[in-house]
């Protein structure tokens, strides 16, 4: 009997390769590339992504022998649950494998903004010893607004914690005595703009939350703020804060994420305040070794017909 085939669509551990590769036919694909990917499909049992590849309906339709999707990832936010569902293929991800890596990306990015350092990086390597122009703020007794306390939100605010930073919250979901727990204080949306230093967003991209930071509310922020978005793009409206940032309004920001993706033309690239990275949050050899191996695992047991824990 042949062995059942998984696709790889993306780039996975070596770790979670080897995971598959005991008992599957693996075969790789750019999954990327649309016109690859829909012939590709035709035949396989197992389907492994991360963000790039979109698993829409058109994918299902094309692909009558599939019965997993996996995201080597946090969050499902590029297949299309419902398609899956109706073609009663089960969807898998990894829903911890890379909170800690996301986490300590957002506080890079943090620091980055509070003290240009890709700035100052940047000048020295062209030569120029430029030390007053890069002057940055402390983050001690800064308030730091955390939009979304799920699993990355609180271990960012625990991190910043330890900054000596005031820490406050906005999420509907969670109760106040679990933020107070955290030693975290909730409040509205409002509140947070109006009182923030610094904003990090880790929100997951939904239809409530496209767009939640837009013009009205990039107007209602501290003078001076900086944000931090290394969660969905489009969470941050761009153009919104573009226009933000060249008002004096929003002092910098840290991106990592980006409306659409890859994204390698945006007018926030020509702000000098501006510190970005191409969706680099999940990305360290701990995390895509976590996640390679956990999707493997879940493709195997739901290959075999068997319970999918959430990791
Ligand atoms: C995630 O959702 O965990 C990441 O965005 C995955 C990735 O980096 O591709």
């Amino acid at each position: 009997m042949s062995m059942p085939v998984v696709l790889v669509a993306e780039e996975l551990s070596p770790a979670g390769i080897a995971v598959l590769e005991a008992d599957f036919e693996v075969r790789h694909v750019d999954g990327s590339d649309k016109a690859q990917l829909l012939p590709a499909v035709a035949d396989v049992d197992a389907l492994i992504v991360r963000s790039a590849t979109k698993v829409t309906a058109e994918v299902f339709q094309h692909a009558s022998k599939l019965r997993v999707v996996a995201r080597a990832g946090v969050g499902l936010d590029n297949v299309d649950v419902e398609a899956a569902t109706k073609a009663g293929v089960m969807v898998v991800n990894a829903p911890t494998s890379n909170i800690v890596t996301a986490a300590e990306h957002a506080i890079a990015l943090l620091l980055a903004t509070a003290r240009n350092v890709p700035q100052g990086h940047g000048a020295l390597k062209k030569g120029e010893w430029k030390r007053s122009k890069y002057t940055g703020v402390e983050l001690q007794g800064k308030t730091v607004g955390v939009l979304g306390l799920g699993r990355i939100g609180v271990l960012v605010a625990q991190r910043l914690a330890a900054f000596d930073m005031n820490v406050i919250a906005y999420d509907p979901y969670v109760q106040a005595a679990r933020a107070a727990q955290l030693g975290v204080k909730l409040v509205t949306l409002d509140e947070l703009l109006a009182d923030s230093d610094f904003i990090t967003v880790h929100l997951p991209k939904t239809p409530e939350t496209l767009g939640l930071i837009g013009d009205r509310e990039l107007r209602l922020v501290k003078p001076e703020v900086r944000i931090v978005n290394a969660a969905r793009g489009g969470i941050v409206d761009e153009e919104a804060l573009d226009l933000a940032i060249k008002d004096g309004r929003v002092a910098g920001a840290g991106l990592d994420v980006f409306t659409s993706e890859p994204m390698t033309e945006s007018p926030l690239f020509h702000h000098d305040n501006v510190v970005v990275t191409p969706h680099l949050g999940a990305s360290t050899h701990e995390a895509q070794e976590k996640a390679g191996t956990q999707v493997a695992r879940s493709v195997r047991l739901a290959l075999s017909g068997e319970f999918v824990p959430d990791a």
